[in-house]
């Protein structure tokens, strides 16, 4: 019988599993400097075991040799471990409230420093570019766009997406206040929208490793969606750490409806700016 292709053989006994998990992720940080060792476990496991099947091996020390041994299984386990989903103007009304409650207070700066932290293949990057350019504000912004894995950065910087996405994305600028005709930013060419470099003119790519390494500026705005669902608790309060640290003050914290400040040891030193969206703004 086909085994389904998340899941670890009946077999195995849980302790042990257990054990070669924390083993691998101790390898794989100690061989190339990537920390998963405090992303939520389930669906670490699930993808671990979905990378140990399509590499052939039945055990997960049998992958962890694997991976100390071939750099290009681990670029692999990297791609399966970092989620990569993204869309452009993604859930639309996170672009909306960013319109209404956050555009106002960057009006008052003469220039902005923006940092889109776990930006995947950078949709969400153009998104914010779009926004900041019909608001009247992108010329004086400066948007830090980071992720861990690399070859989403490259996606990113090369601002190229399928054509046939472009209907969805252009039903999501418009929900998200979009102001114009959204054709007006990318050219079609074959299956691919190439879109305008002007809207990176302003943006940094970096890699950057939210799990381990530090703040690197001080910002007027982060923003994180979609990014902290993966990690376990403590890894989400070093995140959360993180960004305060990087925020001037009354610098705006961005999470989208999905992440959350309550419950974290920092939620007093913000004020909520959109309940809905999880945006927030530093106080103290
Ligand atoms: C689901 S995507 C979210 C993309 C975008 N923010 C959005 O909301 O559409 C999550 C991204 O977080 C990145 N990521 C995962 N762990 C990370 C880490 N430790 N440091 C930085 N980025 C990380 C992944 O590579 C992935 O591109």
């Amino acid at each position: 019988m086909a085994l389904p292709l998340e899941e670890a053989p009946t077999s195995i006994d849980p302790e042990l599993e257990e054990l070669e998990i924390e083993l691998l992720l101790e390898a794989v940080y100690r061989r190339y400097g990537f920390d998963f060792r405090q992303y939520a476990r389930a669906s670490l496991k699930r993808r671990l075991w979905r990378r140990a099947y399509a590499e052939g091996v039945s055990s997960i020390s049998e992958l962890q040799a694997r991976l100390l041994h071939a750099p290009q299984s681990m670029e692999q386990l990297l791609l399966d471990l970092s989620i990569n989903v993204t869309s452009m103007f993604r859930d639309p009304t996170f672009y909306l409230a960013f319109r209404e409650k956050v555009v106002p207070v960057l009006h008052t700066y003469p220039f902005t420093r923006i940092w889109c932290a776990g930006c995947s293949t950078g949709e969400e990057v153009y998104s914010l570019a779009i926004t900041l350019e019909e608001e009247g504000l992108y010329e004086r912004t400066r948007i830090y766009a980071t992720d861990i894995n690399e070859s989403v950065l490259a996606t990113a910087r090369a601002g190229i997406f399928p054509l046939d996405k472009m209907q969805q994305y252009t039903q999501n600028y418009i929900r998200g206040g979009g102001k114009h005709d959204f054709s007006r930013y990318y050219r079609a060419a074959y299956d691919a929208a190439q879109f305008s470099k002007t809207l990176t003119e302003n943006v940094v790519f970096a890699q950057h490793n939210l799990a381990m390494d530090r703040a690197f500026n001080q910002f007027n705005v982060v923003l994180c969606r979609n990014v902290m669902i993966y990690f376990d608790k403590p890894l989400q309060d070093r995140v959360h750490r993180l960004f305060y640290e990087s925020l001037e003050q009354f610098g705006v914290l961005a999470l989208g409806h999905k992440e959350s400040l309550a419950f974290t040891a920092l939620a007093d030193r913000y004020d909520e700016l959109d309940a809905a969206e999880r945006i927030y703004r530093k106080i103290r």
